[in-house]
């Protein structure tokens, strides 16, 4: 259910390279650019850039696979910038000035054409000295752009030889707080992970053949029942896609609602709901859900999700730290708004967006949301509590310092069975922590999983 493959939707009209002239390739190449200098320059989420940008008329009269190959294309550059920073350097004589942002640009996705993507040079080399030329004042620095990308064309490879790719792409700050969270290999297992991209998760309906779908999919089983295919899947291509018989949902995150258990007739509170994965999940179990956001927006597309999957819920716009019904729920899950560093391999804006602070701000912030969420939850109720961050300051302090100040909870150990998964997702303490690195399939572009803690307790009086 992410907005990138929902965003690829949209009216088919005709070519933009029509009418414009332009080279073949060049349109697809701009829109690259602009959802780039979204992220690195107006320092927006890609999520959103992506939904504003493939609205705009000349995004949506280009060709879905010219759409995919932009998408691609900036995802490479936010999660390799470090690597392609370092082959430029090399090559360039001076750095380039700050008004010479979207130049940058040209150069970052020229050479991640080359390095990664596989595209013919005299394509990649041309295409990005055309662009420049359309940047202001660009005309100066075509020469340049031209020279340092024949550069890297021929000898880019060599000067990344066998550097480690993690340590130069993640932020030495993130890179860090791995280290004294998971210890040296792990972190290096979870900077690797966060490389490379994630493949596509579908969460079916209970109660279906899950093996049948696999194969009218044409993907595998996880162990945790979701249907993977590869990255490149084109969603709206699947059977059953328009019937609402499955939706994408990392495996990580559906493993959320599973820990909420049996939810068949109970009343159930989603709070901070959207876009839906999980209310989808507990509606589809027969939970009686009412759906909170503060987000209008995202609740559109909740609704949206909804409707095409036949699942009902309640839906209520409201702040999670303050809703106060007037009544009590069975179970009460909160996945809580967080840096999201375990979702970098779907989301690589967040090397490039996060800071240290974000952290501290958003702990804060999902701390007043787990105090109101006890108040939201009946005598033997369950309250489930989840992040897709890798940050302890997220997961389990937040929960250390919430049953200290909430006496009337216990923690309720999850056990790995349950869940489909294996012990090494469990802590000592009995919460979910799972990491990009983990769930080993066929093949590595087939592996991995979002990171994402999980605690569930239970109100006893
Ligand atoms: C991690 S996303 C939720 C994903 C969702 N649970 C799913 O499975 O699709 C976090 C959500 O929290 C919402 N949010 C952030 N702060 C909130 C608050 N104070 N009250 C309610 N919703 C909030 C955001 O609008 C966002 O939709």
């Amino acid at each position: 259910m992410t907005g990138q493959r929902r965003a690829q939707r949209g009216p088919a009209p005709k070519p933009a390279q029509q009418a414009t002239n332009a080279p073949p390739g060049l349109a697809a190449r701009l829109l690259a650019h602009r959802l780039i200098a979204g992220v690195l320059v107006d320092r927006q989420p890609l999520e959103l850039v992506l939904a504003k940008e493939f609205e705009r008329p000349d995004a949506a009269a280009l060709e879905p696979r010219d759409r995919g190959f932009a998408r691609s294309l900036a995802s490479t550059v936010l999660r390799r910038q470090g690597q392609l920073d370092l082959v430029l350097g090399t090559f360039m004589t001076r750095p380039l000035p700050d008004e010479a942002a979207r130049v940058h640009i040209c150069l970052l996705t020229g050479a991640a054409q080359l390095l990664f993507l596989e595209t013919p040079p005299h394509a990649a080399v041309g295409l990005a000295v055309d662009a420049v030329r359309r940047t202001r004042n660009g005309a100066r620095y075509a020469g340049m752009t031209n020279a340092v990308l024949r550069r890297v064309a021929a000898e880019g490879r060599a000067v990344l030889g066998t550097r480690d790719a993690a340590s130069i792409n993640v932020p030495a700050w993130l890179l860090e707080r791995w280290r004294a969270a998971y210890g040296e290999e792990t972190a290096q297992r979870i900077a690797d992970a966060s490389l490379r991209e994630a493949p596509l998760d579908i969460t079916l309906k209970p109660g279906v053949d899950s093996a049948a779908w696999a194969e009218k999919l044409g993907g595998t089983l996880t162990p945790t029942g979701s249907v993977r295919r590869p990255a490149d899947t084109r969603v709206e291509d699947l059977a059953g896609y328009a019937e609402g018989a499955w939706w994408v949902q990392d495996a990580a995150a559906t493993l959320v609602a599973r820990v909420a258990g049996d939810v068949r007739s109970r009343t159930v509170a989603d709070l901070c709901a959207a876009p839906g994965g999980k209310t989808s999940q507990l509606a589809a179990a027969g939970g009686q859900v009412t759906a909170v956001d503060m987000s209008p927006k995202r609740l559109e597309r909740l609704t949206e999700n909804l409707q095409r999957l036949a699942l009902t819920a309640d839906i209520v716009t409201a702040d999670a730290t303050t809703w106060q019904p007037g009544k009590t729920f069975d179970v009460v899950l909160l996945d809580a708004p967080c840096t999201a560093t375990g979702t970098i391999r779907r989301h690589p804006d967040i090397l490039r967006l996060k800071r240290a602070e974000d952290v501290t701000r958003l702990a804060a912030q999902q701390a007043a949301l787990l105090a109101n969420a006890a108040h939201l939850v009946g005598p033997g109720g369950t309250l489930v509590y989840s992040t897709c961050s890798l940050e302890r300051e997220e997961g389990q302090d937040q929960i250390v310092a919430f049953l200290s100040a909430h006496p009337q909870f216990r923690r309720e150990a999850v056990e790995p069975a349950h869940i489909g998964g294996d012990a090494g997702w469990i802590t000592p303490d009995g919460d979910v922590r799972t990491l990009p690195c983990h769930m080993k399939m066929g093949s590595p572009d087939l592996s991995g999983m979002d990171g994402f803690f999980i605690a569930r307790l239970r109100r006893h009086t």
